[in-house]
């Protein structure tokens, strides 16, 4: 598997490795509208050019034989000290092969080289994707049910890994 940095030309490879992974996670979770609204909201082209452009995320891109297969994006020193993963996501057909450990580790990495010493996340309280954290050494550092609009809540876990 290979990682790779992405920009804002990789938007519809993005686009659609979320698309293939988020009714996937989240149907179970989210209402409908809710996960069509958040997709709406997070995965618009002006929105990952915003997060991009003027937010400072930073995407990566995984692929194997020349598939794309995940992605993830973060921000370094989101805090003081702090790098924040924003996005995870692996096609559900490749799940438990290693991809989104190769990420997060990778990102790890990043964040050390920059002098970060944290890495934090929010993670849907309900998501199988807490237990993957956990093995992966973040802790549950506490829980937030962030507003985002129209009603909607997102209950999250926020997760700490001191690196
Ligand atoms: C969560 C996610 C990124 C993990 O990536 P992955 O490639 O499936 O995970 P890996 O194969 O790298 O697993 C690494 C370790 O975590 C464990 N793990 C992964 N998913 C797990 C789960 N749902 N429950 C328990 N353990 C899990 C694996 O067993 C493995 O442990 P091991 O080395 O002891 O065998 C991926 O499953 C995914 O994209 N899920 C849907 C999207 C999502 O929820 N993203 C997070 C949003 S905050």
């Amino acid at each position: 598997m290979e990682i790779r940095k992405a920009g804002l030309d990789d938007f519809k490879t993005i686009n659609d490795l979320a698309l293939k992974t988020w009714y996937d996670t989240y149907t179970s979770i989210l209402s409908p509208e809710q996960l069509e609204y958040m997709l709406k909201e997070m995965y618009s082209l002006e929105a990952f050019t915003e997060q991009i452009a003027v937010k400072g995320h930073h995407f990566l891109l995984l692929s194997e034989n020349d598939k794309y297969l995940g992605f993830a994006s973060y921000e370094l020193n989101y805090t003081s000290g702090t790098t924040k993963l924003h996005k995870l996501y692996v096609l559900p057909e490749t799940q438990g092969r290693g991809a989104g450990r190769l990420l997060i580790t990778t990102i790890e990495g990043l964040a050390k080289k920059n002098g970060n010493n944290k890495v934090s996340l929010n993670v849907n309280r309900y998501n199988d994707a807490v237990k993957f954290y956990l093995k992966n050494g973040f802790e549950k550092a506490g829980e937030e049910d962030v507003n985002i609009g129209n009603g909607y809540l997102m209950e999250d876990f926020i997760m700490e890994k001191g690196l």
